[in-house]
């Protein structure tokens, strides 16, 4: 439930990146030596991956933020549908265990609320390493009885949870192998990192191309996730949208450069006051086009955010999502609080500034909710979020963050 209209001032911490620790966990399964993750998000979609990883039996040990993960035993090398239904990137486990055991089975994710979604990118590098795959009631099933083969493999189109897959599956493959046409977003940097500092030879992460060489077994490592650069984003648009003055702090600005570019050309001012930190100051905005595409481009887990923002600028934003096919389910929500969006195809197109008020909407995925929260946070009198469940998949309490930036935000049962 949240009252509107509010300026937000303060700062706001944000906490490591859910997208590289979803990854880093499903890669503690490469060894069965202990494996410790620091800056570990509280979040939803991180609880059911620890509980998939100790459903494959690892141990997994919680404690202030970070997470110990020992798969000295994989007792089934399974990820079930009831864990697959409720968080896609359970198929991460794929490439580790066909890895480690020569064998998984992993039940097929099945539709989505932004768009189908499919896995066949993953399975294709998986094949070309010499997995071989077949489907059986509903699951995916991958056997390498003697192992896996390095091989030059080119991604059809980029995916990355594909890239961190064939990548972890690649580590301890017999010989190179090389990804062509990889994502190059920060936590598939960050998954190398970890994932070399486990003993692996992985060059290249960050660009198109990706070189592994395959090494006979990784060993325990520590570290450390980056900052979740979508949370980040969420807080710098809520400074903006409420034209106040916010600081994210821990945070790598680095990783935000094309939502800093775009706040910018909307009139933002965002300055950074250290080298991880941003600070957002805003008044009157004026409408610019926005279009998601891989990293560097802009994120497309930042487009139902940066909509909001848009019904608050003056003129007209076109807003096309070529990432997903069915990612605007928030401006039907938007528009019953009385945002002016028409909807054709891809694109978006979004007339400001309106005047928005408070009403009951519902929150149909995880980054839809944070728009709605968004524009709550700008409209007249009282919204209430339902389904706000979702939400909570990904941002770690996201009430009482915004209520210590001064936002009128509670939640009710
Ligand atoms: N695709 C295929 N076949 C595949 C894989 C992907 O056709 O085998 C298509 C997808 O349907 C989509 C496009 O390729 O149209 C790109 O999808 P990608 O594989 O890159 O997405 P993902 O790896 O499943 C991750 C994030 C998403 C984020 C996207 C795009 C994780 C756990 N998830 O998903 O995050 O939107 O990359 O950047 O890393 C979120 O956090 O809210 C979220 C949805």
């Amino acid at each position: 439930m949240i009252r509107g209209g509010k300026p937000l001032e303060g700062e706001i911490a944000v906490g490591g990146a859910k997208n590289s620790a979803l990854p880093s966990l499903a890669a503690c399964l490469l060894t069965s030596e202990r494996v410790a993750l620091g800056r570990i998000p509280p979040v939803r979609d991180i609880a059911t991956m620890q509980k998939l990883l100790a459903h494959i039996g690892a141990r997994v040990t919680v404690a202030d933020g970070s997470v110990t993960v020992e798969a000295a035993k994989i007792k089934r090398p399974e990820a079930p549908y009831d864990l697959v239904k409720t968080m896609r990137a359970s198929s991460l486990v794929l490439g580790p265990l066909v890895a480690r055991c020569g064998r998984a089975r992993v039940s097929l994710p099945g539709g989505c609320a932004i768009g189908a979604r499919p896995i066949n990118l993953h399975l294709a590098g998986l094949e070309r390493l010499g997995a071989q795959v077949s489907q059986d009631r509903g699951y995916i099933e991958a056997v390498a009885p003697n192992g896996l083969e390095g091989a030059p493999f080119t991604f059809d189109r980029i995916s990355v949870t594909g890239t961190e897959d064939v990548m972890m599956a690649a580590v301890v493959a017999r010989g190179e192998t090389i990804i062509e046409n990889a994502a190059r977003e920060p936590e598939v940097v960050d998954v190398a990192a970890l994932l070399n500092k486990m003993g692996a030879s992985i060059e290249g992460a960050g660009t198109s191309t990706i070189r592994i060489e395959g090494v006979e077994k990784l060993h325990g490592a520590e570290h450390s996730i980056i900052p979740d650069r979508i949370e980040a984003g969420t807080f710098l648009v809520a400074g903006a949208i409420t034209h106040g003055d916010v600081t994210v702090t821990r945070c790598a600005p680095d990783h935000l450069r094309a939502l800093v570019e775009k706040l910018t050309q909307a009139g933002a001012h965002v300055t950074e006051p250290s080298p991880d930190s941003l600070r957002i100051r805003a008044r009157k905005l004026k409408s610019v086009d926005v279009k998601t595409e891989e990293h560097p481009g802009f994120a497309t887990d930042l487009q139902a955010q940066f909509m909001a923002l848009m019904t608050q600028s003056e003129g007209i934003s076109i807003i096309t999502e070529t990432i997903f096919e069915n990612r605007f389910m928030h401006a039907l929500e938007l528009a019953r609080m009385g945002a002016n969006i028409r909807l054709d195809g891809r694109q978006a197109i979004v007339a400001g500034a309106t005047r928005l008020s408070g009403a009951q909407v519902i929150a149909s995925d995880l980054r839809a909710s944070a728009s709605l929260v968004l524009a709550a946070l700008a409209a007249k009198g009282e919204t209430v979020i339902d389904r706000v469940y979702h939400i909570d998949r990904g941002y770690e309490k996201i009430e009482a963050k915004l209520k210590g930036v001064g936002a009128r935000i509670r939640r009710v049962k």
